[in-house]
């Protein structure tokens, strides 16, 4: 589509394993997913814990484990994306902000890390924009000469975002960059990433907590045992008569019960033959068990459901 910065389409990760070193066994974790993120939009992927997330993530940056399978194809600025080319693109045009600090090496000093390999002549300058990032996004100087393990949870996240940053991406896909934070914290990183789509870049934010990706979004992915079922814009979420898969709608619905927090995990099934919500549906019917509704769009809205409210636009 014209002027998408990352388009992914069809895509399905999945993992061989060996039950007890013989049997194998094909974990399907994401199934069919499509999606895109424009220049100088946010687009969250809603999902809860074990869902696929990360993996979704590191397929787009290339840098899925050894035993994940990804089909389907994932392109940037209209180019299908070879694992040669996420080489290339990654930490320059692409960024990933990491769930956790982990991505950090805990032998090495904040700066050094976020400057990464330069050569001598260009070091002056990688540290005079290093210190200027850093800056912009409230870290003081003294943070480069820390070990990651002595980062709080706030300048950690903060660390992994400026750092990220660096390259100045056209992309910018954040994993999960709030749990753990507290308010104040969370309200800053939710404005440093709405600042970013401001700048033109794109952000694909991956989350499991619904009122950041209510806040921070113009349109929402909402993932369900591997399966995206629903994008719709962030403003849309506000009425539960413009969503409309009935998982969505349930989900909206239940929040205020819940806490405004996603409920527990809803983990990758069996694969099955119709709707991967089907059990659960209060709207099913005969076709929805053996039949599996693709996803489709919907004045916009992107929709996997065969019984969806048709006047709804
Ligand atoms: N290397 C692997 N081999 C086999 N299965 C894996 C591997 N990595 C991940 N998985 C499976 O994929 C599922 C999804 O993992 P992923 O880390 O993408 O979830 P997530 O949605 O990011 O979760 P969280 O909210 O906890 O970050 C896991 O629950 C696990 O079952
Ligand atoms: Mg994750």
């Amino acid at each position: 589509m014209e002027n998408d910065l990352l388009t992914v389409q069809n895509v399905s990760i999945s993992f061989t394993q060996y039950v007890q070193g013989l049997q194998q066994h094909i974990l399907k974790v994401i199934s069919d997913l499509s999606l895109s993120v424009k220049e100088g939009e946010v687009v969250a992927i809603l999902g809860s814990s074990g869902s696929g997330k990360s993996l979704l993530a590191h397929a787009i940056l290339g840098i899925l484990p050894e035993n994940g399978q990804c089909d389907g194809t994932i392109s940037f600025k209209g180019e299908v994306l070879t694992q040669e080319k996420k080489e290339e693109l990654r930490g320059e045009h692409i960024c990933l902000i990491p769930q956790s600090v982990n991505f950090l090496d805990p032998l090495m000093k904040v700066r050094e890390q976020a400057i990464g390999d330069v050569k001598d002549e260009e070091k002056e300058k990688a540290l005079k924009h290093q210190k200027e990032i850093f800056e912009k996004y409230g870290l003081a100087e003294e943070v480069g000469d820390m070990y990651p393990f002595e980062l709080s949870g706030g300048m950690a996240r903060k660390v992994l975002l400026s750092t990220a940053l660096l390259s100045d991406p056209e992309l910018v896909v954040a994993d999960e960059p709030t749990p753990g934070l507290d308010q104040a914290s969370v309200n800053e990183t939710i404005n440093d990433i709405k600042r970013l789509a401001q700048e033109g870049k794109g952000v694909l934010l991956i989350t499991h907590e619904i009122d950041v990706a209510l806040k921070t979004a113009d349109r929402i992915a909402i993932f369900y045992s591997g399966y995206v079922i629903e994008i719709n814009k962030a403003e849309n979420f506000n009425d539960v008569n413009k969503l409309l898969h009935p998982y969505t709608k349930s989900l909206i619905e239940a929040l205020p019960r819940n806490g405004f927090k996603l409920t527990s995990g809803v983990q990758p099934l069996e694969e099955v033959d119709g709707c991967p919500y089907f059990e659960n549906c209060p709207i099913r019917s005969d076709i929805c068990q053996n039949n599996k509704p693709d996803l489709i769009d919907h004045n916009g809205i992107m929709i996997r459901c065969h019984n969806f409210d048709k006047e709804v636009n």
